[in-house]
């Protein structure tokens, strides 16, 4: 199994990066991102945060407290109710996917100060993303979501922007809510699919963009193992140009 200190031992990436290795995954719904950086995070022994969970906690909270996630007022209330009760448990809760669930994050998303009120719970991660089950140090972090590589972490050392068709993202979406046994049909989940991506891609603040220094990755025709290799190229590239930077140093 590859993992980032077979390239770099830990002292080294220690070293060399003077804290935790940062990867940012963004791209918009069912791109596969998600499933991409959880692998990611697996086979590099690195944290993993799934940022969408904090939007979708703040949509759920508010919905539980019949405030209204279109609502500014109610929207930032429910944010701040989330980010006193927040915790990376949260990633578990299957609540949080029902479509009704997905549409409020999306709408709670756009409000800025949701925005700024969940700023710190992120960056704080990326710095600090803790202890593995061994008790050691993480030495990376793989986060994922719409504004990583652009808002959260924009010195992040590696960014990946992963797309994918429209029409094949609704199609994958379809396959994965009947195999939980709930209804779905393809011109619905298109339906919600784009209006969620306008409104990602539309907002005022962080919206949904690729970063300048981002690697693309277009998931259209790719299965989950050939998206995790094509990152992982990407992340042996990046340890690579780090080692022989670290060797010339060394001269
Ligand atoms: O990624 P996921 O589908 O779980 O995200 C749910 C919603 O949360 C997205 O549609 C988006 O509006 C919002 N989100 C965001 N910024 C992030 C992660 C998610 O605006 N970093």
């Amino acid at each position: 199994m590859f993992r980032a200190i077979d390239l770099l031992s830990g002292d080294d990436l220690k070293n060399l990066l003077k804290g935790p290795m940062v990867i940012a995954i963004d791209g918009p719904t069912a791109s596969g991102k998600g499933t991409l950086a959880q692998r990611l995070a697996k086979r590099l022994g690195f944290a993993y945060m799934d940022t969408g969970v904090l939007y979708r906690g703040v949509a759920k909270t508010a919905l539980d407290n019949g405030l209204d996630p279109e609502n500014a007022d109610d929207a930032a209330k429910a944010a701040k109710i989330l980010a006193e009760n927040y915790s990376l448990s949260l990633q578990e809760d299957p609540s949080l996917r029902l479509e009704k669930v997905s549409q409020a994050a999306s709408q709670v998303a756009s409000v800025a100060e949701v925005r700024n009120i969940l700023l710190d719970i992120q960056k704080n991660f990326a710095k600090k993303p803790g202890k593995n089950k061994d008790g050691e140090n993480y030495l990376g972090v793989v986060m994922d979501g719409r504004d990583v590589g652009t808002v959260i972490c924009p010195d992040a050392h590696i960014k990946m922007y992963i797309d994918a068709d429209a029409e094949i993202r609704a199609a994958r979406r379809v396959e994965q809510l009947i195999s939980k046994g709930l209804e779905a049909t393809h011109e619905n989940v298109l339906k919600e699919l784009q209006i969620r991506d306008g409104r990602d891609s539309n907002r005022d603040t962080a919206p949904l963009e690729v970063a300048d220094d981002a690697f693309t990755i277009d998931s259209s025709s790719l299965n989950a193992n050939e998206v995790l290799a094509r990152a992982l190229d990407i992340v042996r590239g990046y340890l690579i140009g780090a080692q022989a930077a670290m060797k010339m140093h060394q001269y």
